[in-house]
């Protein structure tokens, strides 16, 4: 009942404040249930970036709601938590990419929206999951840099001819995920057909039979034939999952892909964070405006 008193609460303090919750697809059930929009990374940018509420509450984590400072600096974004960190955004410093950008020269730098400002500041153009091969093949250059996350990098260099180099971090989350447990799922549902997030390691996404976005997991999803499919990425994708497809048996992949950091959220912190309008997300002008450079490059790519 307290809870249900707090999500009317949480709707109440929207309304009058003139705000959007907004929160992502591995984001509590409770959390997830409330937002005005769930998404993946880049459907959460998009949004931030057009939305006209004058409260932005992320629930997420850190880099995305400093995406949504990037974008609306007139807004007041909200992130609940602030200690709800990315480990992947914190494998790469801007001094860390800075010394690799004087070692190769020209070469421009796709980021990954999972990193800092400051990273995204000294970068030619961010991505997400759900547009990185379209970003890396709208760039004249033959050669790139990509970063931080190494397993996307790896998985659009399939189907890029372009030379990489790569950034060595990864998701702690994913990278748990073994070939071995998808393996034995495999053997134990035949019929099942395996889905995974481009984060996983390139030996376990060599076994899926599509690999995407969390967005694009509804969708294909929706449209599979398949009664039973087993699940590769966080575990908060289970919810919208379940919820849309009744008819059809969501198998998580292994019990180790639960993140930490986007389960810290819960709705007593999203009501403490209406009522205070606090902790506020801001960026610096001197890194918020070549950060924008690259998110708004990236937000003007073609979708198809
Ligand atoms: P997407 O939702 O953009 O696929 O990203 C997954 C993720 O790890 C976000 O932290
Ligand atoms: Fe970062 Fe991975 Fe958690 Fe996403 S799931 S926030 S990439 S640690």
């Amino acid at each position: 009942m307290y809870q249900e008193e707090l999500k009317l609460e949480i709707r109440e303090l929207l309304r009058s404040r003139n705000g959007v919750l907004l929160a992502h697809n591995y984001m509590r059930d409770e959390v997830q249930e409330i937002a005005d929009i769930t998404g993946d990374s880049l459907a959460l940018s998009q949004e931030a970036a057009k939305t006209t509420a004058q409260v932005i509450v992320f629930c997420g984590v850190h880099f995305m709601a400093e995406s949504a400072a990037i974008l609306a600096p007139d807004k007041t974004v909200l992130l609940p938590r602030l200690d709800a960190g990315c480990p992947m955004a914190d494998m790469i410093t801007a001094e860390g990419l800075r010394s690799l950008k004087a070692r190769l020269p020209g070469v421009p730098v796709v980021t990954y929206v999972n990193s800092t400002a400051a990273v995204k500041a000294e970068s030619d153009i961010c991505c997400t999951s759900a547009n990185a091969l379209k970003v890396v093949d709208s760039l004249p250059e033959s050669e790139i840099i990509f970063a931080p996350d190494r397993n996307l990098g790896r998985y659009v260099a399939r189907f890029s001819d372009k030379k990489f180099h790569f950034w060595d971090g990864f998701c702690p989350t994913h990278e748990r995920l073994k070939p071995d447990a998808v393996r034995r799922l495999k053997d134990e549902h035949p019929d099942a057909l395996f889905l995974c997030h481009p984060e996983c390691s390139p030996e376990v996404v060599d076994l899926a039979d599509h690999v995407c976005s969390t967005t694009g997991m509804y969708d294909w999803c929706r449209d599979s034939d398949a009664r039973r499919i087993i699940i590769g990425t966080e575990a908060g994708i289970l919810y919208r999952l379940r919820r849309e497809n009744p008819d059809k048996e969501f198998i998580l992949a292994s019990p180790a892909l639960f993140c930490p950091n986007m389960k810290l959220t819960s709705l007593e912190d999203i009501a403490a964070s209406l009522r205070s309008l606090t902790p506020v997300v801001t960026v610096a002008e001197e890194i918020r405006l070549p950060a924008r450079r690259a998110l708004e490059r990236m937000l003007a790519v073609p979708r198809d």
